[in-house]
């Protein structure tokens, strides 16, 4: 792994700094903590396994080993605490801010439990990066804040209208950010995420995202299920891109590139129709003999939006990113995780 492609070579040359990664037992913070232990940074992590996992982390030490993870310090908390915050954050330079409930319909049947992580504790990570003097605090925001807006590609200052709960907690978030920019001379930037995905991303529960859900499904011989006509698109974005993306953003010295937010994605569209053969492909090729079946189709789900797109010209631009992935080089690198995890044993 290049630091130079993380942008982690800005801190060779004697810059330190703790860094804090808030979800760190979930999908994308337990990347960030991997990588950033990896290049021999300090790190802390927040977590209260409302949907990460503790063999996240089990599997972020054995990945970096013994030596690097005396580098990390954990803290198992709730970021409704403001208390729990403001411990998080003492001593820390850079916050990379992810812990958040997923998932639109889980937002839709608990708008409350959506709101109290995500809008709540959102403010009480800001109020507590900025009461402990925290260089820079870099969040993930979501494309659903695009909403019923049907322009296509996605460009960062024209949104519609939010289609669910989850997608009014995630656009407040930036609207927080910026105004703790103005108010606090805060320095936030905000990366909307377009449907990461890779290794440890959960495949299980009613609230899994696409790519973990079937892939386990192919693996244990089951028929998968596309809502809708399957000409639904999605611009899937590989984990690693998305930890470039952070890094990228809390290191940057550009003062034009802070108090921003920034579409993280590749620019490639592609169907469930397309993303269904394209798993079923590498599944098969990896378990040899498997024979996955055709999908099925169930109706639209409320809330979804149809297409999904995004211009990467402005994280390109300002901040030096570059996806080192596409969505074909990220399902090759993702599933044989799942076909090591999730295969099921013989007899
Ligand atoms: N994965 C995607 O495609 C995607 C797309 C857009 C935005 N995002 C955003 O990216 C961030 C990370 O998502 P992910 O896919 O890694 O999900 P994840 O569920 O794997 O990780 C989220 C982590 O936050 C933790 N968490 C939740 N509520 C918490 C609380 N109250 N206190 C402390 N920790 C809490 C969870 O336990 C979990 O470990 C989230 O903010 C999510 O909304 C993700």
């Amino acid at each position: 792994m290049s630091a130079a492609l993380y942008g982690l070579d800005r801190l060779q040359g004697g810059q330190r700094g703790v860094w804090l990664v808030t979800g760190c037992a979930g999908f994308i913070g337990s990347h960030l903590i991997e990588t950033l232990l990896r290049a021999d940074q300090d790190v802390v992590g927040l977590d209260n396994f409302a949907t990460g996992h503790r063999r996240n982390l089990d599997s972020v030490r054995e990945a970096v080993g013994a030596q690097a993870w005396s580098r990390f310090r954990f803290i198992e908390g709730d970021i409704a605490d403001p208390a729990v915050c403001e411990d998080a954050c003492r001593g820390v330079r850079w916050v990379l801010h992810q812990a958040a409930l997923g998932s639109v319909p889980r937002s839709i049947a608990d708008p409350l439990a959506t709101h109290r992580a995500n809008a709540t504790g959102f403010l009480n990570m800001l109020v507590a990066a900025q009461k402990t003097g925290a260089e820079r605090f870099v969040y993930a925001a979501s494309s659903s804040t695009y909403g019923d807006s049907p322009q296509l590609p996605k460009v960062e200052d024209r949104i519609g209208r939010p289609l669910s709960p989850y997608a009014v907690t995630k656009y407040l978030n930036e609207l927080y950010a910026d105004v703790f920019g103005r108010c606090y001379g805060m320095q936030t930037v905000g990366l909307r995420y377009f449907n990461v995905f890779g290794p440890r991303q959960d495949p299980a529960g009613a609230y899994a995202a696409v790519i973990p859900r079937w892939v386990a499904a192919m693996l244990r011989g089951e028929v998968c299920t596309i809502n809708g006509d399957g000409e639904t698109s999605r611009d899937f974005c590989y984990v690693r891109n998305a930890v470039q993306a952070n890094v990228r953003a809390a290191l940057t010295t550009r003062d034009d590139a802070v108090n921003q937010v920034y579409n993280v994605a590749v620019g490639q569209r592609t169907t469930l129709v397309e993303l269904h053969a394209a798993l079923a492909r590498e599944v098969s090729r990896l378990s040899s003999g498997l024979v996955v079946a055709p999908a099925q189709h169930a109706d639209f789900r409320a809330g979804d939006v149809r297409h999904s797109l995004a211009d990467i010209g402005k994280a390109r631009e300002l901040l030096g990113y570059e996806p080192s992935h596409t969505v074909a080089q990220g399902i090759v690198e993702a599933v044989p995780w799942y076909v090591a995890q999730y295969t099921p044993a013989k007899g």
